[in-house]
């Protein structure tokens, strides 16, 4: 949610720092602030809005050849949890004396009882802030050595945290720790990075360590110690990023959204790159680590996920259900582990996060690990928590996803859940010749987004007559209803526009009553199961006057004539036609925000991964 950046070495600390604080504001963005150490002192900026405002601060406040001096320094971007987005709330805090600051992601839970106890010492704290308490209890404890301090301070903290502190009295280490929020430490040529997201590390250097929950190290432009919280030393092994700066950048396109609208036959292409065994009629996956005989035990699949993983998951429970004729529950992640959730030793758990790091889905692989699930994870971040943690499962390879609306993710998580299904299936029901039939259709998948992607036009005709709507309705049926609620997250998200997802038979059970001529419809009308039932559903819309948008199959003249305007997707099998109509929304979304002049890949209130519950 919230960005660090913290950097020691022979280049200026503060050039390293604000770059890589650009890097990562999609993260969190309300307020940001950066500390160099040089001549023995804390040099402190921070500010409130977007990184440019505090680098605009940062160069008119230090002068050239101090920026140069300063060689470490730690940074933060903000995303407000504990006190609104001001200055004195933004990090670095300092503790008692000044002489130590530190920048925090997550929550200390248990701050409020920390601050009397400290209040009661004298201590006085400038912030509203959780975090703040946190410098003041290592402040506290320390004797000189920072590590054995931040050890000592991290016993008494309940609840989640990545960490960077500096000491005014070292200006050859930081210290960081981690439970619970990202960290990854970027290991250079004489200089050593460290961040809560390789993004901003890539530009220096691919070697990477990722820290594990409870580790704390001791950064120095040398390299670092990485001990456990007990300040004993742990070995952690070293990673190679595979992702090019390009890839992190918007490469032509005016937004980080747009590009990853227009990236995902390449990236769907990755996804499916040597997964699919043709001849068998099978997936290979081998990342699940699983042998036929395990697979073919699974006697019920629940999927865990939030947001857009979410809507992952349900689209997912179709494919299980038909192709593998396994029960499939869909569970929101926040909710899971609060309900005391039945698992049996022949379950599997399927936790779905782009990020890999969202907090509620990461406590639902805990609870059901804990419960002795077998938990599978389908993360895009390689080294993320939740792929750490779960242990087995796929990479999506869809590349890194910028901008805050997910897209390329969640096609490609659709494919990967279909993949699933089939390898499954193949354990059990589907013959070999149903499985080779199923992989040329999953093989169709990056043409048939290329498709919709050439149809750019008719969805910007489309968004243009209705952008000034303030309510939407998007409706489907089967697994076009997951994709309905889908494509009203996308809209809603990005264009603020009030947008409801409903299955399409659901509407006269209520909502209808909410249709008029202002209020647009979408409505998935795809040539599958359904599609009769789906027209009867768009009469009664237009009955009420409500504009019906029909996203139609190419070619069926007798729908188009039902609608009032048409987003055509092409012919493909049901199994595989939402991955194009979801496209066509993300489009449509991604148009209306435009031209309603939003913050396409900031929006307001969002961040990109949500590291709170
Ligand atoms: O990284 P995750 O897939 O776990 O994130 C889950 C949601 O926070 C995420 O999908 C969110 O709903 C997106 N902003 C939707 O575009």
């Amino acid at each position: 949610m919230c960005g660090i950046v913290g950097y020691i070495g022979n280049k200026s600390a503060t050039d390293v720092l604000i770059s890589g604080l650009k890097r990562l504001e999609y993260r969190g963005y309300d307020s940001a602030g950066i500390v160099v150490v040089s001549g023995g002192k804390l040099h402190t900026v921070k500010q409130s809005g977007k990184v440019r405002d505090l680098e605009q601060m940062v160069y008119s406040r230090w002068d050239e050849k101090f920026q140069a001096g300063a060689t470490l320094g730690i940074s933060h971007t903000r995303w407000a949890t504990h006190g609104s987005p001001t200055p004195e709330n933004a990090h670095p805090h300092y503790d008692q004396t000044g002489r130590l600051a530190m920048v925090h992601n997550g929550i200390i839970e248990n701050y409020s009882s920390l601050r009397t106890q400290l209040q009661a010492k004298g201590h006085v704290f400038k912030s509203q802030t959780d975090s703040e308490v946190l410098i003041h209890l290592i402040g506290e404890l320390y004797q000189g050595n920072l590590v054995e301090a931040v050890c000592a301070a991290l016993k008494h903290v309940e609840g989640t945290y990545g960490i960077a502190v500096v000491s005014a009295e070292r200006p050859d280490e930081f210290v960081v720790a981690r439970k619970g929020s990202p960290l990854v430490i970027g290991l250079g040529e004489g200089e050593t990075i460290v961040a809560s997201d390789v993004s901003a590390i890539i530009s220096h250097t691919r070697q990477v360590i990722y820290l594990d929950d409870d580790d704390v190290a001791v950064v120095r432009a040398s390299g670092v110690d990485v001990r456990n919280i007990n300040n004993v030393p742990v070995s952690r092994a070293v990673a190679k990023v595979d992702w090019d700066v390009g890839a992190a950048e918007k490469g032509g396109y005016e937004h980080f959204m747009l590009k990853e609208i227009h990236e995902q036959p390449e990236s769907l292409g990755n996804t499916l790159r040597g997964r699919l065994d043709e001849q068998m009629g099978t997936a290979l996956l081998s990342g699940l680590s699983l042998t036929p005989r395990e697979l073919s035990a699974i006697r019920r699949v629940v999927i865990v996920a939030c947001g857009t993983s979410y809507h992952a998951g349900m689209v997912g429970k179709y494919y299980f259900e038909e192709l593998a004729d396994i029960p499939t529950e869909v569970d929101q992640a926040a909710e899971y582990r609060y309900r005391n959730p039945i698992i049996r030793p022949d379950d599997m758990v399927v936790a779905i996060s782009q990020s890999g790091e969202t907090a509620d889905t990461l406590a639902a692989v805990r609870e059901a690990k804990q419960k002795g699930a077998l938990v599978v994870g389908i993360c895009n971040v390689v080294g993320s928590t939740i792929a750490r943690e779960a242990g087995r499962g796929v990479y999506l390879h869809a590349g890194p996803e910028i901008g805050v609306a997910s897209t390329k993710a969640f096609t490609c998580q659709l494919t990967v859940l279909l993949m699933m299904a089939l390898k499954l299936g193949r354990c059990r029901r589907l013959s070999r010749q149903n499985g080779m039939e199923l992989c040329e259709k999953i093989q169709e998948i990056p043409k048939l987004v290329k498709a919709v992607l050439a149809r750019n036009d008719e969805i910007v005709k489309v968004a243009e007559q209705y952008h000034q709507a303030r309510d939407f309705f998007f409706l489907g049926r089967g697994a076009m209803f997951p994709v309905a609620l889908e494509g009203a997250l996308k809209l809603k998200e990005i264009s603020y526009i009030h947008a409801e997802g409903y299955h399409a038979a659901e509407l006269k059970h209520g909502p209808i009553a909410l249709l008029d001529k202002q209020t647009p419809v979408l409505a998935m009308v795809n040539d599958i199961a359904g599609r009769d039932k789906m027209i009867s559903n768009v009469q009664e819309c237009r009955a009420r006057h409500a504009p019906v948008i029909g996203i139609v199959t190419e070619g069926d003249a007798d729908v188009e004539a039902n609608m009032d305007h048409v987003i055509h997707v092409p012919k493909c099998s049901h199994l595989t036609a939402p991955i194009p109509t979801v496209v066509a929304l993300q489009l449509f979304a991604y148009h209306v925000a435009r031209l309603r002049q939003c913050s396409i890949d900031q929006p307001r209130n969002l961040a990109k991964s949500v590291t709170v519950e």
